[in-house]
């Protein structure tokens, strides 16, 4: 007989007809005439209950049905005499797919801690907490598709082993097939790279913005969605060494078109997640997160705040609070001041723009002050900065002078520079991490528990 998913029977059950349903036991319950098993497939965080006369299949035969065992059910669906359930099964048939041994079987009782779930990964997402929390990442990367595919932007393929530095940040994985134990060298003494694979020096890449950047200038209006790699030693709750991003890039945007993108962007995604995973939210906001629907709904409903890094840096200055890290203007602003502004001062999203040039990245447009650069961070309540985006410099010799000043080598981004001696024109992007956007949306507070297999430093075993 063929499967039904759990979620489709128990959305619209059409009762008193015969069904197959397949999944993982939760809990096996009763006594010596009736025992209730609650399945789970994934479909939904809800579990259907099969209800076995022991009497029928027989004692022995039920006793290897233990919690994390997989089986098949068929049976007459039924109204659900128990509250909570629209529906239930009355097994007919019962196949045994695996085994979990109760003595070896991890997840054997409610409530373990999120930390003890970190451990053992590899099993975590049969857990109700990451169930709901994959479902919706699911939902929100299913959203972002839908959004630019409606606003005519293209996915764009950009490479993850790349020979530049995009960010300029010097925090990359390489990729070599060289012998790291003996490597080729050159008669001076260095790694003689052109003996590499691609004959040259090849790291993963932090960003695709340079090569999304060369696809908005032919396709009008593109975004990337891929994953993105740092090797910065930054053991926080909201860095991974391995983390997805989203970067659109458009031609003809301005810093506020671009505000605007990244605003409208941010409410559609939100939104979508809200109406698609209502069940999975309800169930963080109850067990983790009590503000978590308040909050989602606050920040589709409101427009973010817009100011600049100078009016943000004197907000922060007057404020009175002690920080950890001391605020002055010129300082790169850390989460706890990003917090203050979004959750305390303004008490909703804040985009700051026009940051002082040394703390942004080399291909951000200059202002006329010859200080700042047309950057912008969208911060988040209990984030802090989840977007990070900028009009491009698109003049050549502007470009090339922040370059030279910075001491950066052209000869890995010539191509980059290019663009702006073929064709420039204004544009202005920018990235979304996706993993602290699952963060916000489902009022986690640890990065590691939104991507089911994180990458962070001493940490890439499963
Ligand atoms: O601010 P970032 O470094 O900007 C860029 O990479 C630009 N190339 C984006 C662009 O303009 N196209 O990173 C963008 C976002 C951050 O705002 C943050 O949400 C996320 O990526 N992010 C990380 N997420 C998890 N772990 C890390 N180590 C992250 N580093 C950045
Ligand atoms: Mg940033």
């Amino acid at each position: 007989m063929k499967r039904t998913k759990i979620a489709d029977l128990l959305t619209s059950p059409e009762l008193n007809r015969e069904v197959c349903v397949k999944g993982w036991v939760r809990t096996r319950r009763g006594n010596k005439n009736v025992a209730f098993i609650a399945l789970n497939d994934g479909s939904t965080i809800n579990n259907i209950q099969i209800v076995v006369d022991i009497e029928k299949l027989g004692e022995e035969f039920l006793k290897p049905i233990t919690t994390g065992s997989c089986i098949c059910a068929t049976g007459l669906l039924v109204e659900s005499q128990g509250q909570g359930q629209s529906a239930e099964i009355q097994a007919t048939a019962i196949d045994i797919y695996g085994t979990a041994d109760p003595v070896t079987y991890p997840l054997q009782k409610k409530g373990h801690t999120l930390e003890f779930l970190r451990e053992i990964a590899y099993l975590r997402p049969r857990t109700n907490t990451f169930g709901a929390i994959l479902r919706i990442r699911h939902h929100l990367a299913k959203a972002i598709h839908d959004y630019f595919d409606t606003q005519g932007f293209y996915y764009f393929h950009t490479p993850l082993i790349t020979g530049s530095d995009a960010e300029g940040a010097g925090s990359m994985f390489q990729v070599t097939t060289l012998d790291v134990a003996n490597p080729p060298r050159t008669p001076d003494g260095k790694v003689d790279y052109s003996q590499d694979f691609f004959g040259n020096a090849t790291n993963l890449t932090v960003s695709g913005q340079l090569e999304g950047e060369l696809g908005a200038m032919a396709l009008g209006g593109i975004y990337t969605f891929g994953p993105t790699f740092r090797a910065e030693n930054s053991n926080t709750p909201r860095h991974l060494a391995e983390f997805w991003m989203i970067e659109p890039e458009v031609a003809f945007n301005d810093i506020t078109d671009n505000m605007d993108l990244a605003e409208d962007f941010l409410k559609y995604i939100i939104k979508y997640a809200m109406e698609r995973c209502a069940d999975d939210i309800a169930f963080l906001d109850k067990m983790y997160d009590n503000e978590l629907t308040a909050r989602l709904n606050f920040v589709i409903n409101n427009d973010f705040k817009r100011l600049t890094y100078t009016e943000g840096v004197e907000i922060l200055e007057k404020s009175g609070r002690k920080f950890e890290f001391p605020v002055y203007w010129g300082a790169d602003l850390q989460s706890e001041h990003e917090r203050y502004l979004v959750e305390e001062h303004f008490k909703r999203p804040v985009i700051l723009t026009d940051y002082p040039k040394e703390i942004k990245s080399f291909y951000m447009k200059q202002n006329d002050d010859g200080k700042t650069v047309r950057g912008m961070d969208v911060l988040f309540p209990k984030i802090g900065e989840i977007i990070g985006g900028s009009e491009r410099e698109a003049d050549y010799d502007k470009l090339i002078q922040r370059v030279n000043e910075l001491k950066m080598s052209t000869e890995s981004i010539w191509w980059y520079l290019d663009t702006r001696k073929f064709g420039t024109a204004p544009h202005a992007g920018f990235g979304l991490g996706f993993e602290r956007l699952v963060l916000f949306v489902t009022g986690m507070t640890n990065i590691r528990d939104v991507i089911p297999f994180p990458r962070t430093p001493k940490n890439a075993a499963f």
